[in-house]
């Protein structure tokens, strides 16, 4: 038997295939309409495996992010291989308790928790709420004094680090809205202290930000996160876990990023040398587990020719796929059937905005189709129905088989809530 082939390839006569098995068969196979995002489920699953093998026998949580591939199908996979999550909201805690997360395999992070979303993570009892204030820490209190519980709490730090990223993905530098400032923590630890019947501090964590490409800024944030909880012990709080964040970069085309393993083995050889082995490591890793196997298929409306330039005119948009619009990210866009040669298209979507534009891709001769590569993060939890275009549908795709569908709701769902509202 061949070897399962995993994400996304080409096979022999130049077919983009994903999971193996060509995409334009998948696509009839899944009748649906385009745009439609395809996941392999196996690869996935593969890669939550791997990461989970790189910390060896240490104590560990992979807190998969789920904001950035909220799919049931692709949730319980994640979940199934043994990953927790990280969530950034009630409904993001609802999804993951209803599939199938453990309690103390969840947390809780996000600047603007409201009241029934505290209630909501006191009530689940998860692994802790992560908090990003003071304020918070003191609103937290009220509520669990309100409910006769102890809250079991992390606090959230900004490490004051800046990273090499997109200026709208950096999270952990001075001018953030994230976490906790260094120079509050004496005022929180002071709170803690005062509050021990009704605020447990089990965590201290951080996330510095996204599609980090080396293990250099992520180390500089978690020795922060280190030295502080020297001092949380000798304060005498029973520390369980460090949590270093997520932000594990993936190759959009420029260029490869470390592996999540080697960010492990890093953390680990830290956590060792701070002699801090005993605390239970958690990763916040989204994207690195499910980017890069996900694409997007299009069709080709229409080419346009304007002076020196070609446009090639698809029916996915800005709508369906955001993140060139908003980071000037760059998604690979390749023809679904051959392999493409030099002609080069400008391409963009149908949306009536400027930023509708998806680049400069060399095509070749038109197809009919075409794949955006690496949009399984942050792609279809992106979506919105602007311009009244329907979201995208989903097709789940396990070792070659399509397992499942999610077929856009349509144009007359859309209208009859549209009518309603
Ligand atoms: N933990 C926290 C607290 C976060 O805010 C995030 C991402 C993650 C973990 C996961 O980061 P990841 O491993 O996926 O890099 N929409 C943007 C990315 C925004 C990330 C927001 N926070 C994009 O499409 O590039």
């Amino acid at each position: 038997m061949d070897e399962p082939v995993f994400g996304f390839g080409r096979n022999k006569v130049g077919q983009a295939t994903l999971s193996g098995r060509p995409l334009t068969e998948l696509f009839s196979e899944a009748q649906v309409s385009t745009p439609a995002y395809f996941y392999d489920v196996s690869a996935i699953r593969k890669r939550v495996l791997e990461m989970r093998a790189a910390f060896g026998e240490a104590p560990h949580l992979i807190a998969y992010a789920v904001k950035a591939n909220s799919a049931g199908t692709v949730v319980k996979t994640v979940i199934a291989a043994g990953a927790g999550i990280d969530a950034v909201s009630g409904g993001e805690l609802l999804l993951a308790r209803s599939a199938g997360a453990p309690p103390r395999k969840i947390v809780l992070s996000g600047v603007a928790k409201k009241d029934d979303e505290i209630d909501l993570a006191l009530q689940e009892n998860i692994l802790a709420i992560q908090v990003e204030s003071v304020t918070e820490l003191l609103r937290i209190r009220e509520r669990a004094r309100a409910r006769h519980q102890i809250a079991r709490v992390s606090m959230r730090i900004n490490p004051s680090v800046k990273i090499d990223s997109h200026a709208h993905i950096a999270t952990g530098h001075d001018a953030a809205k994230f976490g906790i400032a260094q120079s509050d923590l004496p005022e929180a630890f002071a709170t803690l202290a005062g509050s021990k019947d009704t605020l447990e501090l089990v965590g201290l964590s951080t996330h510095v930000g996204s599609m980090l490409k080396a293990p250099d800024a992520y180390l500089k944030s978690a020795r922060v996160v280190c030295a502080q909880a020297k001092i949380a012990r000798e304060l005498s709080h029973s520390l369980e876990y460090v949590d270093f964040g997520g932000g594990f970069g993936i190759d959009y085309g420029d260029g490869p990023a470390a592996p999540p393993s080697e960010f492990a083995t890093a953390a680990l050889g830290l956590l060792r040398d701070e002699g801090l082995s005993d605390l239970t490591l958690v990763v916040e890793p989204g994207r690195s587990i499910v980017g890069s196997y996900g694409v997007l298929l299009a069709k080709v409306v229409q080419t346009k020719t304007s002076g020196e330039r070609r446009w090639l005119m698809i029916d996915a948009g800005m709508n369906d796929l955001l993140r060139p619009a908003l980071y000037q990210a760059r998604h690979r866009i390749e023809p679904i059937d051959k392999v493409a040669t030099d002609t080069i298209y400008r391409v963009v979507g149908p949306v009536c905005e400027s930023t509708d534009d998806f680049g400069e891709h060399a095509i070749g001769e038109v197809p009919e189709m075409v794949v955006l590569r690496d949009a399984g993060a942050y792609s279809f939890t992106m979506a919105s129905e602007y311009n009244a275009r329907p979201l995208p549908a989903e097709v789940f795709v396990d070792d070659g088989k399509v397992i499942h569908k999610n077929p856009s709701p349509g144009l007359q769902a859309w209208l009859a809530a549209r009518l309603r509202a």
